[in-house]
């Protein structure tokens, strides 16, 4: 499929300045020319506009987002494409999945969503310490309270499964939320999880479910699910984060896999990054994750001994 790069250069979610800058940064960085490089037809879409004032805040502004967003990936998903949304702070997946969402909806298939993240953004308006809304767009798209006027045509939109959902590398959760999630039957892969077994069970696990349901597989990728020592520019930096082998290593059995059907990059904050690294890091997964390898061939499999 072709891919098509999607900018959202949202920060509303956040109350640190700076995603904004995201998608220009990605951008810098090559993640165009990149794709190209590894021979994918690729189409720039440029940035999306959200319909509502430059200055608005608040639900309103991230519900103009939500529903531009949606719209548009879902337009690219039917035109056969791959959409990449480059970020932008994590609100702007409530437009992403819910546009995927939609997709499934009128395509008949089941929608799984692997949330790779230090945290869990299972937040509801109630239960949030911040009041930041990338902190809760999984609890929005699961149909919890609290967020009326959000999306677009609310009582009959598709609802995200929370046991459709997959949280990976999570390390940090507020108290609320965590109940929430519990209560909710999330699928959870935390790093005392990650420590234990590593990362390839855990995934390959995740992977053979949407393999053998038929599943449209959405990626949403939080830079601070990588440790902050490779990639420092984010507002909401937590240590102990996936190394720079892991997370190439997902990447690489996501492209194996040949399931993913949309991706999202969020959270990039250029402004606190230290001359392009963790815009460059970004790239370089993505690129994993979209053909880039070692050799030329498979990884041979290594029989037991
Ligand atoms: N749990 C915290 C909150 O609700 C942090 C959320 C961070 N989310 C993110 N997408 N970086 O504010
Ligand atoms: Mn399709
Ligand atoms: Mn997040
Ligand atoms: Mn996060």
């Amino acid at each position: 499929a072709r891919i098509a790069i999607i900018g959202a250069p949202i920060e509303v979610g956040t109350s640190e300045p700076g995603a904004l800058m995201g998608p220009a940064a990605l951008r810098t960085a090559g993640l165009v020319r990149t794709l190209a490089d590894l021979g994918h037809a690729v189409t720039d879409l440029g940035d999306v506009v959200p319909d509502c004032p430059r200055d608005a805040r608040g639900l309103p502004a991230v519900a103009a987002w939500t529903r531009a967003l949606s719209g548009r990936v879902e337009a690219s998903l039917a035109a056969g494409d791959l959409p990449v949304v480059a970020g932008g702070d994590h609100s702007l997946s409530l437009g992403s999945v819910d546009g995927a969402l939609r997709h499934c909806a009128r395509t008949g298939r089941t929608l799984t969503v692997l949330w790779l993240d230090a945290h869990a953004d299972f937040n509801t308006p109630e239960t949030s310490p911040s009041g930041n809304m990338h902190g809760m767009p999984l609890a929005a798209l699961c149909g919890e309270p609290g967020f009326d006027g959000l999306f677009a045509d609310e009582a009959d939109r598709p609802r995200l499964d929370p046991r459709q959902l997959h949280l990976f590398g999570l390390r940090s959760i507020d108290a609320g939320e965590r109940a929430l999630v519990t209560a909710r039957q999330v699928a959870v892969t935390d790093m005392r999880a990650i420590d234990e077994f590593g990362v390839v069970a855990p995934l390959r696990r995740v992977l053979e479910r949407v393999a053998a349901a038929g599943d449209h597989l959405h990626v949403s990728l939080d830079i601070d699910f990588l440790d902050p020592g490779i990639a420092p520019g984010v507002g909401t930096t937590v240590p102990g984060g996936a190394t720079f082998r892991e997370a190439h290593l997902i990447m690489e059995m996501l492209c194996d896999s040949g399931l993913v059907r949309s991706l999202d990059v969020v959270e990039l904050n250029p402004f606190l990054d230290e001359r392009g690294r963790s815009a460059r890091v970004l790239v370089e997964l993505v690129a994993s994750l979209f053909g880039r390898r070692i050799l030329d061939r498979p990884t041979p499999v290594i029989e037991a001994v």
